[in-house]
């Protein structure tokens, strides 16, 4: 009989330990002048960072959630600039890995507002006023994400103008071709219909979507067995651009359950300003596509 295999609840009873017998490990209790854990990770610096403003229980979760979402910021934008550089040679298969990446960090990211949705209203009361004009709205990172994917729009880093080197890179990414924009030259390359405009246009502005690249998009996914990769590739976009548009929708509902229709620190009239963002496509043309599919 072929039994199913052994999980940690099939164990026997007889086996349970109440502590893990370390006598028979070569642990190196003794690091000697290796490098450890802690110098490794920078956790001296990490784990200084969080410093309430308040005596309010719920501020070090506040200052967590945001730390941490920073924190996978960083590793997104890591991951998407090595994905531009495979798009831009030609090679889309290392690209896959780091896509799928990505699209785990997010299921990452939103898992934050079920940890975040714990605060109650009067529970953030008690601190907000602290909080100054500070807001995610002034999210360096956030920024870079917009732009990386396509999501231009210049004036957002005018309050970065105080901050020369964030400025900096911010505007280097707002003149610089999107993961978007060099897709659509992959595209083109491979002999799909890419009108000149969406190719040579100022990548400072917004995109504007075009009829042709649908046609080109539909292209891709008729012929997906000559270009999976392509096919590929449109899909893990999509998947990219559909957790990007949640977690903006979970942002919203959570800031509408915390602060209701307050204004927000940074300025903005709060919900209803995040409430516009909902709307943003980060690659258009592959939503139209799927109307004429
Ligand atoms: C109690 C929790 C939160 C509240 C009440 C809140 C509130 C707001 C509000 C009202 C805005 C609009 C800008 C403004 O006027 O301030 C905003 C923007 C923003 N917040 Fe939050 N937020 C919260 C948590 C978070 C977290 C955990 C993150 C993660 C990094 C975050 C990231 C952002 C970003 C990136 C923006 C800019 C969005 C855009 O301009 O499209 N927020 N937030």
């Amino acid at each position: 009989m072929n039994l199913p295999p052994a999980t940690p609840t099939d164990a026997n009873a007889d086996d349970a330990a109440t502590s893990v017998d370390l006598s028979d490990e070569a642990v190196h209790w003794d690091l000697g002048s290796s490098l450890s854990y802690s110098q490794y990770l920078r956790l001296d610096r990490l784990l200084d960072a969080q410093k309430p403003l308040s005596t309010e229980h719920d501020e070090m979760l506040f200052i967590i959630v945001h730390q941490v979402s920073e924190l996978w910021m960083r590793l997104i934008l890591h991951e998407l600039r090595a994905v531009i550089e495979c798009v831009r040679r030609d090679k889309l298969d290392p690209s896959f890995k780091m896509l799928d990446r990505i699209g785990r960090v997010q299921a990452q990211l939103l898992a934050v507002w079920e940890v975040l949705s714990t605060m109650t209203p009067a529970d953030y009361s008690s601190f907000r006023n602290l909080l100054g004009r500070s807001s995610g709205f002034q999210s360096v990172q956030y920024r870079l994400l917009e732009f990386t994917l396509g999501n231009k729009h210049a004036d957002v880093i005018e309050v970065h103008r105080h901050d020369t080197e964030a400025y900096a890179a911010l505007a280097r990414a707002l003149a610089a071709p999107s993961l978007y924009d060099e897709v659509l030259r992959l595209l083109s390359q491979r002999g799909y219909g890419v009108p000149a405009t969406s190719l040579v246009r100022d990548f400072t502005q917004p995109y504007e979507p075009s009829k042709q690249v649908t046609g080109a998009w539909l292209g891709v996914y008729h012929n997906a067995v000559k270009d999976w990769d392509l096919y590929e590739l449109a899909e893990r976009l999509v998947d990219l651009d559909h957790r990007f548009q949640v977690w903006r929708f979970q942002h919203m509902k959570t800031v509408e359950r915390i602060i209701g229709y307050k204004p927000g620190t940074g300025g903005t009239a709060g919900v209803s300003y995040l409430a516009k963002a909902l709307r943003l496509r980060l690659f258009p043309e592959l939503w139209e596509a799927r109307t004429s599919m």
